[in-house]
């Protein structure tokens, strides 16, 4: 090597090295600016990562997962770490949860990473913040209300669910995810755009939406092909599929959809939103209301066939109401609210496999907690699952037991499936309707098993490996 070669190697070599200086100091830089007896005990792991990689370990859903276990038995249920790039604390505490959850915009404000902002937009209101998330939260729960009230709402989900199971017929084996994604996406574009299933726009729209579903869980890096890149390409599709059913309907203001009782056709009334703002609100709708509720429905197949003696008490109860029922006649609000053990097995495989593990925030403002004090500007982690999966708190925490909630409160602080406070979950309801509805036809039309080995995983969103396999078989009665 000669002189130039020689000093070029020594510079980049001292890049490096400052580099790396730089990347150790900013990651352990907010310990040392924030050092204090206060602070939760915990570790920040490698510089940059973190302790990243073990936090997103998979693991079964009705678990906690190694991490949780051993940093809750090392450092107790509120401990600091450094998790997506910041330093944070993770809650597995039911009271912190609650505080946090209850405290939203006041001492803690909803944070998710910064490329989910890139894929959704800076204008949905799941990432949205402040008045302006409060300005859409409000058009939300105004349309829930409004569409619940409608009759179709009920009959459009049950037709649904029929139409599925009865492509079912002649099958001895279904791929339950895939079923269970067809039928909610099914049922949310049908009550957010009015659209059936045979519809082209939604194939259209499904197609997107899937490419889409990729890229919210992929390396987030805009470089064409990549499943980021097709994810926010796939986004801009559906605003323009979504733009052109708006553009028809406005055109044809007297005509055909003038009588569509949709979330849409309410939408368009709304005049505090802008074009963008409701376009934005629709595709909300769709990813909040699709792979959560089917991961619901696959959970609750999954742990019924665990379950016979629980499958069994279910089945009669839809018996006994379909007794009640003429020949053909769709279910309604009554009927729902005779499914009193259907609630207590929905609710169950909710705080039993998790849906969603935990949410994000980042504290506004030092906050004293107990003893400790969260920093400001720190990632908060409410765990979810750590509250519904604790054995101070539920007993025999580790078993599918349906009936423990004949006893039991469901809004309580110790069971949050759908987050709380000014951001809870506004599609709780439809969610499980949906799950109730489906389960009606399905335990008097079939009987099923799965195979052993497929379950829950958390990654924290939730999948079946193998999909879910069902050997089913018609129900002679
Ligand atoms: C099993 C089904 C579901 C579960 C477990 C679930 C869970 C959640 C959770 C935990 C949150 C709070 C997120 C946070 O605090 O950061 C949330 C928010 C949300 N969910 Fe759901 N969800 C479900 C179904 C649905 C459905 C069916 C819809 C739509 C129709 C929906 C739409 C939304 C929206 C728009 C938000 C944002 C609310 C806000 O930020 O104010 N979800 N959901």
């Amino acid at each position: 090597m000669d002189a130039g070669g020689f000093w070029f190697v020594m510079s980049l070599g001292s890049v490096g090295l400052v580099l790396c200086l730089v990347l150790v100091l900013n990651h352990y830089l907010p310990l040392v600016l924030k050092l204090g007896p206060h602070l939760p005990r915990g570790s920040f792991g490698w510089p940059l990562l973190g302790e990243t990689l073990a936090f997103l370990k998979p693991h079964p859903s009705n678990s906690i997962g190694a991490f949780l276990q051993d940093h809750c038995s090392r450092y107790g249920k509120v401990f600091k770490s450094h998790l997506f790039f910041s330093p944070t604390v993770v809650s597995c505490d039911q009271e912190l949860n609650y505080f946090i959850l209850q405290n939203e915009d006041k001492l803690f404000q909803c944070s998710y990473p910064k490329p989910i902002h890139g894929i959704l937009g800076e204008i949905s209101m799941l990432v949205a913040v402040g008045d302006i998330h409060k300005r859409l939260r409000n058009v939300a729960l105004s349309l829930v209300t409004t569409i619940k009230s409608k009759p179709e709402f009920l009959s459009d989900i049950e037709k649904i669910a029929i139409q599925i199971l009865e492509s079912w017929r002649g099958r001895n084996q279904v791929l339950f995810c895939e079923e269970a994604r067809k039928f909610t996406f099914n049922v949310i574009v049908k009550q957010v755009l009015g659209l059936t299933p045979d519809e082209p726009q939604t194939a259209e729209i499904l197609q997107d939406f899937l490419t889409f579903m990729k890229g919210l869980i992929s390396l987030p890096l805009y470089i064409p092909g990549t499943p980021y890149a097709r994810a926010v390409q796939a986004r801009r599709r559906i605003c323009c599929t979504v733009k052109a059913i708006i553009e028809e309907r406005r055109r044809d203001a007297s005509g055909k959809f003038n009588k569509r009782s949709d979330f849409l056709e309410i939408l368009l009334g709304v005049d505090s939103l802008s074009q963008d703002e409701k376009v934005s609100f629709v595709l909300d709708s769709l990813l909040g209301g699709y792979e959560t509720t089917s991961v619901l429905m696959a959970m609750v197949v999954h742990f019924l066939a665990q379950s016979p003696t629980a499958l069994a008490h279910l089945k009669l109860e839809h018996q006994n109401i379909k007794k009640m029922k003429k020949e053909g006649e769709l279910l309604n609000w009554e009927d729902y609210k005779k499914m009193v053990f259907t609630q207590n097995v929905i609710t169950e495989a909710l705080r039993y496999g998790n849906v969603v593990k935990f949410v994000h925030r980042k504290a506004l403002k030092d906050v004293k907690f107990r003893d400790y004090v969260i920093p400001s500007g720190w990632k908060v982690l409410p765990v979810l699952s750590a509250v519904h999966l604790d054995p101070s708190l539920h007993a025999d925490a580790l078993q599918f037991y349906p009936w423990r909630w004949e006893s039991q409160d469901q809004t309580c602080k110790k069971f949050i499936p759908f987050g709380g406070g000014t951001r809870c979950c506004p599609g709780s309801e439809l969610a499980k309707v949906e799950v109730a509805f489906f389960l009606h036809h399905l335990v008097q039309k079939f009987r099923w098993r799965t195979e052993d080995g497929d379950q829950p995983l958390a990654h924290p969103y939730v999948e079946f490996q193998k999909g879910l396999v069902l050997k089913v078989e018609p129900c002679t009665l």
